[in-house]
């Protein structure tokens, strides 16, 4: 009877394959996965997903996960289990319930190179502690006085040493400002002095570290980050000594009023923590900053007309000031600065400096009819929600007007009649450049402060054109490959 013995042969894979699928069934039923693959074992997709692509997209990855899955999707990203994010509403509570359903989880390379003392890895009461530091040196009342003079310091200091019809790296130039500025600040390092220069050149090896593979095989970009962020925790182990045996000498130095001195004063961290504090203060205030401005340096030529607008606003500002004989800008000067505010924020909007954060669910999260299984990672993609065409208008378009309540200009082209410009109050809710909760950056006011300061004097005073194609990249942490090199002329502003 050869159909019996066939019956016996098929029986075990019959009763393994219902037994496959109520298993199946039982964890279909306990969650409700967002759709999505996990890929390979191990790497998953996480190449793809870190592929580069021009940084005022959304990449082909999620594009293409996007539109087969929707905005909330699954996959396997950095070897973890994770939820990728693209909607707006979920990454805004993501954020706000931070310490109660997700927590910060960066990999566990970042750690390693950034220090585990450092504020982005940092949780709970640690990480509160070391916050309230960062808030104090960055609060109003020392951005209105200290720190606004600092930043148009710097800028100054930097732009003076743009020769006509030169060309050179914009992006450079933008690092050469806020290294300097914060390297003042926290250290009170002074720009050119060789001591700087030093620590710059070995933050730089450092930096290609932190944003390359992390693999800590001899030669490799991520080993000789770890050697030069020993170097660097050298260097400021031995300010701080200094600083020490300064104070002890009774030598106060009323000059130095920034973070270092503060530390050592009013916390008791440890000198491991110290250090780690400072090293993630000056990557966390220094990288994201000086892209920022290379953006808008990049995307403003494209749009005369806010070059024209902007330099009215500015001039108008120089003028005022003219007749009260003071040179400086202050406080009130900057709060006139309506229309800067408007390209900065297009240029966080379209640029996105940081485009997603690190985040895993602390118990099961249910948000949209989908579960968010405890222990799985979670990524927020800010960048994904303001580019999304249901939020912005003609997302891909640098349009600062789109910030300005009731004006229908944009740059180049007819504004569309069926799509107001301006956000609705819905979409500005869900822009979030600089994250959101409990871990909004602190240094998100010295950072448009430094922007507005910046563009200040660029357009007062020079005009500048792309001297070759460049183009911002996000690989995903957004860099132009050569520079964003720029030909440079005066332009003199007619005061009167
Ligand atoms: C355009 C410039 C900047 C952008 C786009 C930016 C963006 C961000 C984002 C998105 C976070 C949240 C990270 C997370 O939740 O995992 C963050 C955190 C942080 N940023 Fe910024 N940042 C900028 C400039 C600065 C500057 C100038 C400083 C100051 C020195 C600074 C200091 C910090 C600190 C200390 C944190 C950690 C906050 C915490 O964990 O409580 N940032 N930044
Ligand atoms: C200093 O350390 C002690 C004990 O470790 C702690 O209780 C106290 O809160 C700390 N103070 C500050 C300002 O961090
Ligand atoms: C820029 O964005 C912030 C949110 O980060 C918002 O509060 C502010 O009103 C915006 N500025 C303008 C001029 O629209
Ligand atoms: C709208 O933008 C144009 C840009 O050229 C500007 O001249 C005008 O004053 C703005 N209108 C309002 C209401 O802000
Ligand atoms: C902007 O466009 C809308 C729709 O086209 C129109 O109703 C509105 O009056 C315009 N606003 C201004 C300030 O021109």
């Amino acid at each position: 009877m050869p159909d019996s013995e066939h019956v016996f042969l098929f029986l075990p894979s019959f009763l393994s394959l219902i037994l496959f699928f109520i298993l199946i069934k039982r964890k279909r039923r306990r969650f409700n996965l967002p759709p999505g693959r996990m890929g390979w074992p191990f790497v998953g997709e996480t190449i793809g997903y870190l592929k580069p692509y021009s940084a005022i997209s959304v990449g082909e990855f999620m594009q293409q996960h996007m539109s087969r899955y929707g905005n909330i999707y699954k996959s396997n990203l950095f070897g973890e289990k994770t939820i990728v994010s693209a909607d707006a509403g979920l990454n805004k509570f993501i954020l706000q319930n931070e310490g109660r359903l997700f927590e910060c989880s960066y990999p566990r390379s970042i750690g390693g190179i950034l220090g585990k003392w450092s504020m982005l890895v940092l949780v709970g009461d640690m990480h509160r502690d070391m916050r309230i530091i960062s808030l104090n040196f960055l609060s109003n009342a020392r951005l209105r006085t200290h720190l606004l003079r600092e930043v148009e310091k710097h800028t100054l200091l930097v732009l003076s040493t743009w020769k006509e019809d030169c060309i050179f790296s914009a992006q450079d130039e933008a690092k050469k400002f806020t290294f300097n500025l914060m390297a003042k600040n926290i250290m009170s390092m002074d720009p050119g002095h060789p001591e700087t220069e030093q620590l710059k050149k070995e933050y730089v090896t450092f930096m290609k570290g932190v944003v390359s593979a992390p693999l800590n095989l001899p030669g490799t970009a991520y080993r000789k980050a770890l050697q030069s962020r020993s170097t660097i925790l050298k260097f400021i182990e031995r300010k701080m000594e200094e600083r020490i045996k300064k104070t002890k000498e009774g030598k106060e130095n009323p000059e130095e009023d920034d973070l270092l001195e503060w530390v050592l004063k009013h916390s008791n961290l440890s000198t491991e923590q110290i250090l780690d504090l400072i090293l993630s203060l000056l990557f966390a205030g220094h990288e994201t900053s000086s892209v920022a401005i290379a953006l808008a340096i990049y995307f403003l030529p494209g749009c005369p007309t806010a070059i024209q607008q902007l330099r009215e606003e500015h001039l108008e500002i120089v003028r005022a000031k003219k007749q009260s004989g003071e040179m400086e800008l202050n406080w009130d000067d900057y709060k006139k600065m309506k229309f800067t505010q408007c390209v900065i924020n297009e240029t966080l909007r379209l640029g996105n400096v940081v485009r997603f954060l690190h985040r895993k669910a602390l118990k099961d999260v249910r948000y949209g009819g989908y579960d968010i299984p405890c222990g799985w990672k979670v990524l927020p993609v800010i960048a994904a929600v303001h580019l999304d065409p249901s939020l912005f208008d003609q997302p891909q378009h640098f349009n600062p007007w789109r910030w300005q309540q009731n004006n229908n200009t944009t740059c180049g082209t007819s504004p569309s009649s069926s799509c107001p410009s301006t956000p609705t109050a819905s979409s500005s809710n869900y822009f979030l450049p600089f994250g959101g909760g409990p871990r909004l950056c602190a240094g998100s006011e010295l950072a448009r402060l430094e922007m507005a300061v910046f563009i200040h004097h660029l357009v007062l005073n020079h005009q500048w054109e792309l001297a070759d194609v460049d183009q911002a990249f996000a690989f995903p942490f957004v860099d132009f490959p050569k520079g964003l090199p720029i030909r440079v002329q005066r332009h003199t502003s007619d005061m009167n």
